[in-house]
């Protein structure tokens, strides 16, 4: 018995010690991160986090490792080495996960399976109890608090996207986390809403499907005031328009899928922020859930995100150029657009981020006038998800919003009458002939 005590803790020790190793940077990476922190973004983009090394062969683009394990032939030689098992380490993952954390001046930063698994995964290490993976006898004290003066709870927006809306509203509250949805585009709402137990702010902007803009350096002062964390969505700006670390969030998400990997080719989806959030995230949350990024999906995100300087310009200039050809547009009812100066956030738009990112909301008069602009449009692709090449439309209450109840979406102020589009690359004068000939038959 004695001696199965002595192994057990002997195993523990060893454990301890290769996280420990894996969370402290090398000599080598604190250099390499250091060259990486000084040069620009657009030079960030290109060359952060994929050097090439003895042990690749020098190779210039950073290889796929499709592995499911690492071999060492002694326990010493593992314990000098990071590597382990693909669902918490792979070398592919390693270079996105390295090129993201200096893109957004962040210590560390994970890839994982999708936009949704970020999401959960930074929620759940918040929201819900440490624990350390070795330490069985604090499991116990996992989530959720069950005495009533102690329930958690965080904020969220009036609107954000429909998965994640779903997450906090029907799966949370059933693991014994509450959720105060307000409007957060006024600070003095969030104010209000937080009290003692609040633990996140989720701050999803511009936010999705309604273009709202939301004050991250605000939310972010006033939940630290109770001791509580800011949780940013980043989505819909990407790095190169918006950094939310450097306005005081303590997470960032981005959902790969989109903008970073901007080809529209695979999902992805990461975290970014301090070292001992992404140690907690890797080690307990995605080790025991496995939301894992494959090594194939991390090569296409590396090759795709590259460009994203070049393409978050094309896309916000093709936005500008459309939304002015909608606005004269006798058959448009509304335009929704961070960069028109009628947007309620515009001045908190030009603040905080650098461009006003490809996405535009728009309203016609009715719903027969809606199924039919849908049916004539010839160039402009018409289905869910954004954020990439090729311009995406999405009728918006009977596409990512067909899963919400009528009195959801009108909460949500979606009407039937909207319509997300996500500008592509393409010519803007091809989308704009498209529109202008769809709509002029209507
Ligand atoms: C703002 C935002 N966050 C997260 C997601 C989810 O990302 P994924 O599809 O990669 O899971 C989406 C998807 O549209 C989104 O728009």
């Amino acid at each position: 018995m004695i001696n199965k005590i002595k192994l057990i803790k002997k195993i523990e020790v060893v454990l301890i010690k290769m996280d420990e190793k894996k969370e402290n940077p090398s000599q080598i990476d604190k250099e390499q991160r250091e060259k990486w922190d000084k040069m620009r973004f657009e030079t960030q983009l290109i060359s952060a986090g994929e050097d090439p090394y003895p042990e690749t062969s020098h190779s210039l683009r950073t290889p796929i490792y499709a592995t499911k394990s690492y071999t060492y032939s002694s326990l010493s030689e593992l314990l000098k080495n990071r590597y382990f098992y693909s669902r918490t380490e792979n070398p592919t993952l390693y270079a996105l996960d390295k090129k993201l954390a200096t893109l957004h001046g962040g210590e560390k930063a994970i890839s994982v399976a999708s936009g949704m698994a970020a999401i959960h995964l930074a929620c759940s290490s918040i929201l819900q109890k440490r624990v350390e993976r070795i330490r069985p006898k604090k499991i116990k004290n996992l989530l959720p608090q069950t005495r009533p003066n102690e329930i958690p709870n965080m904020i969220i927006h009036l609107n954000q996207y429909t998965g994640s809306y779903r997450l906090f509203t029907k799966i949370y509250p059933q693991m014994g986390i509450e959720f105060k949805r307000i409007n957060m585009c006024d600070l003095k709402e969030v104010k209000d809403a937080i009290d003692e137990q609040t633990k996140l702010i989720y701050v999803e902007t511009p936010a999705n499907p309604t273009v709202d803009i939301l004050d991250i350096q605000g939310c972010a002062d006033l939940i630290h005031e109770v001791g509580g964390k800011c949780i940013v969505d980043n989505t819909w700006a990407s790095p190169a328009l918006q950094q939310p670390l450097k306005l005081g969030a303590d997470l960032v998400i981005e959902s790969l899928t989109k903008y970073i990997n901007g080809h529209g080719d695979c999902l992805g989806g990461a975290i970014i922020g301090p070292a001992n959030e992404i140690r907690n995230i890797r080690y307990f949350w995605l080790e025991t859930q496995g939301q894992v990024l494959s090594p194939f999906n991390a090569w296409l995100i590396l090759r795709g995100v590259r460009t994203l300087s070049m393409r978050m310009a094309r896309h916000s200039s093709n936005a500008i150029k459309i939304t002015q050809f909608l606005l004269k547009h006798p058959k448009v009812k509304e335009v929704i657009y961070p960069g028109l100066k009628s947007h309620p956030g515009y001045e908190l738009a030009k603040k905080q981020m650098r461009n006003f990112s490809g996405m535009i909301g728009f309203e016609l008069e009715s719903e027969v006038e809606c199924n039919k602009f849908i049916e004539l449009l010839k160039l402009i692709k018409v289905g869910v998800s954004l954020g990439d090449t090729t311009s995406l439309i999405e009728y918006t209450a009977l596409m990512t919003g067909i899963d919400l109840a009528s009195w959801e979406r009108k909460s949500m102020n979606i009407s039937n009458t909207h319509f997300r589009f996500s500008v592509g690359l393409e010519d803007p004068q091809d989308l704009i002939d498209d529109l202008d000939q769809a709509l002029s038959q209507i």
